[in-house]
């Protein structure tokens, strides 16, 4: 399903080259309308595959579940080869951020931000997680692989209990220790170039 939408994506770049290169008219006639004369309605199913975000009151989260220990062996097998053994020292040259510790550091000389002090949301390490880890294959996870490694990343920073099942609606009332740290930023969007 992936390797369509790459298609796709290269299609479409395949595109914008060629109307620079080429005359528009050659592209026009697609029946499709809209000021350029091409291209064709987003296809709902496609559309459907990327439309994967999880907001922080749980809309978006898919059906499943995933318990620590379930968590424990996801990490285990895809995780610690870069974000190492304890989740706190990463494997140096893999770029992996650690993703537990530094709670109470974040007005210090010496901020670490990490999932479990920095993150106001548990949502977005479950969006992350789905769309971008493991690094070297992105989306391969079950939506219950994902549930089981929050609930394990979260279970060893100490957020959530160890024994609790993560799904839709835990996820949602999990209560980061963040989540009170960033305040609204009350100037108006600026708009240089319009
Ligand atoms: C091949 C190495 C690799 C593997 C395997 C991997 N990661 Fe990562 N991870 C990275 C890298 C590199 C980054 C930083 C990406 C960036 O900054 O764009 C990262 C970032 C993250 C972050 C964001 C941390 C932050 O504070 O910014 C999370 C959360 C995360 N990974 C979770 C996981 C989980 C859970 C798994 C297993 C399912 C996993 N990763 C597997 C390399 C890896």
């Amino acid at each position: 399903m992936c390797t369509t939408i790459k298609t796709k994506f290269l299609g479409a770049a395949a595109v914008v080259a060629l109307v620079g290169g080429t005359s528009f008219s050659a592209l026009a006639g697609s029946g499709y309308g809209g000021p350029y004369g091409f291209g064709s309605p987003a296809d709902p199913a496609a559309v459907a595959i990327i439309d994967i975000d999880v907001v922080p009151d749980g809309r978006g989260a898919p059906p499943g579940e995933g318990t620590y220990e379930q968590g424990k062996m996801v990490y285990a097998e895809q995780c610690s080869a870069c974000h190492g053994d304890d989740m706190a020292s990463p494997v140096k040259g893999t770029g992996a951020a650690p993703l537990r510790g530094g709670r109470g550091t974040l007005a210090s000389e010496g901020p670490k931000k990490t999932v479990e002090s920095y993150w106001p949301y548990a949502s977005t390490l479950y969006d992350y997680v789905r769309r971008a880890m493991p690094f070297n294959a992105p989306g391969s996870l079950s939506n219950d692989d994902v549930y089981a490694v929050v609930a394990y990343v979260l279970g060893e920073g100490e957020v959530v209990d160890k024994g609790m099942t993560m799904n839709a609606d835990a996820l949602a009332a999990v209560e980061m220790p963040n989540r009170d740290g960033f305040v609204p930023d009350p100037r108006p969007d600026v708009h240089n170039y319009e």
